[in-house]
C-alpha cells in the first residue's frame, strides 16, 4: 500500500485573539520558548512521514515563507563567527521535507481552506494539521490517526475530552465504541455548541486524516456558524452516511492551543520546564512568584 505523504497546515486564520501581535504576523509564528508554532507542527508532520507540506496561507505571509527558507546573510555571519550552534537552529527549519504554499483568497472557513487544497491532494488519502495546535512531541498522535485510516479507509478525527463548560469553542463529536480503547465510530458532530446542547464532551481538535471525498462534500457545505464554510459541517455529513462514515482517534496526551491566550502561555511555562538551559530557573522564579 502507499505511504501518506502529504499534509495541508491552514495557516490564513485572522488571529484577532491575539491582535496586536497579529495584526503583521500570522499567530502561527508566535514563538514557543522560541521557536515558532508553525514549526512545532511541520517537525510534527515530518516525524509522521509527511515530507510533503502544503500551507494555505492569508495575508502577511512572507514571515512563514522566510522561516521555512535559507537565511544566506544570516549564516554567513553566523559561519564568519564560529557559532555552529546558532547557525544548526537556523538552518533546522530550512531541512524540514518540501514545503508549498498557497493563498487561501478569502478567509471562508476552516472548510473552505482546505478545499483549497483539492488540487495538490489529488486522490490520495491526506492529513490535516491546524497551525495554532501543538500536540506533544511524545505523544504519537497522528502516527495512530494514520493507522486507523489504513485500517477503515474513512476520515480520521482527533477528539479530546473537554470540561463541559468549553464545549462552545469546539466541534462536539456523538461517539459508539469500537473493539479499540482509543478508537470510536462518529456518528455525528455540531460545530461550538452551548454546554446544555453538547452530544457529549468530545471535542475536535486540530488534527484529521481526511480520504479525498471529503472535497466534494465541502463543496456541498453550506456557509454554518460565522458564515464560514465549516469542515465539522462536512465531517458531519461524511459521518451521517453510512457508506462513507467517519472514525475518531481519542487522544490523552498533551495538547496545547496557541491561538487561545492562557493556553499559549501555558504551552510556554510547560516546554521550558523540560528545557535544560530553562527549566530549573524557571521552576525556582515561579515558585517564588506563587509564594508572594
Ligand atoms: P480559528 O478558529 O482559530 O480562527 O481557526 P482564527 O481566525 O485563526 O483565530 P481567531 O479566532 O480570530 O483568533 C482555526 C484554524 O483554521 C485556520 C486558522 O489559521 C487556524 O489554524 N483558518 C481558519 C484558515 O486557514 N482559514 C480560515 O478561513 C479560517
Amino acid at each position: 500500500m502507499k505511504r501518506m505523504t502529504k499534509a495541508v497546515v491552514p495557516v490564513a486564520g485572522l488571529g484577532t485573539r491575539f491582535l496586536p501581535a497579529t495584526k503583521a504576523l500570522p499567530k502561527e509564528m508566535l514563538p514557543v520558548v522560541d521557536k515558532p508554532a508553525i514549526q512545532y507542527v511541520v517537525e510534527e508532520a515530518v516525524r509522521a512521514g509527511l515530507d510533503d507540506v502544503l500551507m494555505v496561507t492569508g495575508r502577511n505571509k512572507n514571515a512563514l515563507e522566510n522561516h521555512f527558507d535559507r537565511a544566506t546573510e544570516l549564516e554567513a555571519t553566523l559561519i564568519s563567527k564560529g557559532d555552529t550552534q546558532k547557525l544548526a537552529k537556523v538552518e533546522e527549519s530550512t531541512i524540514l521535507g518540501e514545503i508549498h504554499y498557497m493563498r487561501q483568497g478569502d478567509p471562508r472557513g476552516l472548510g473552505h481552506a482546505v478545499h483549497r487544497a483539492k488540487r495538490h491532494v489529488g486522490q490520495e488519502p491526506f492529513a490535516v494539521l491546524l497551525g495554532d495546535d501543538l500536540i506533544h512531541e511524545n505523544d504519537r498522535l497522528l502516527d495512530r490517526m494514520i493507522e486507523v485510516n489504513a485500517e477503515k479507509h474513512t476520515c480520521v478525527v482527533a477528539l479530546m475530552e473537554v470540561d463541559p463548560s468549553q464545549t462552545h469553542m469546539y466541534g462536539i463529536a456523538t461517539v459508539e465504541g469500537t473493539g479499540d480503547d482509543d478508537v470510536v465510530v462518529v456518528k455525528d458532530l455540531v460545530e461550538k455548541p452551548d454546554p446544555d446542547e453538547a452530544p457529549s464532551n468530545l471535542a475536535v481538535i486540530g488534527r484529521y486524516v481526511l480520504e479525498p471525498e471529503v472535497f466534494p462534500t465541502i463543496e456541498h457545505t453550506a456557509p454554518g456558524r460565522g458564515g464560514e464554510i465549516q469542515l465539522t459541517d462536512a465531517l458531519a455529513t461524511m459521518a451521517r452516511d453510512p457508506r462513507q462514515r467517519v472514525h475518531g482517534v481519542v487522544f490523552r496526551g498533551r495538547r496545547f492551543d496557541t491561538g487561545d491566550k492562557l493556553s499559549y502561555i501555558k504551552a510556554i511555562i510547560e516546554l521550558a520546564f523540560e528545557r535544560e538551559d530553562l527549566g530549573d530557573e524557571l521552576r525556582i522564579w515561579l515558585k517564588e512568584q506563587l509564594g508572594n
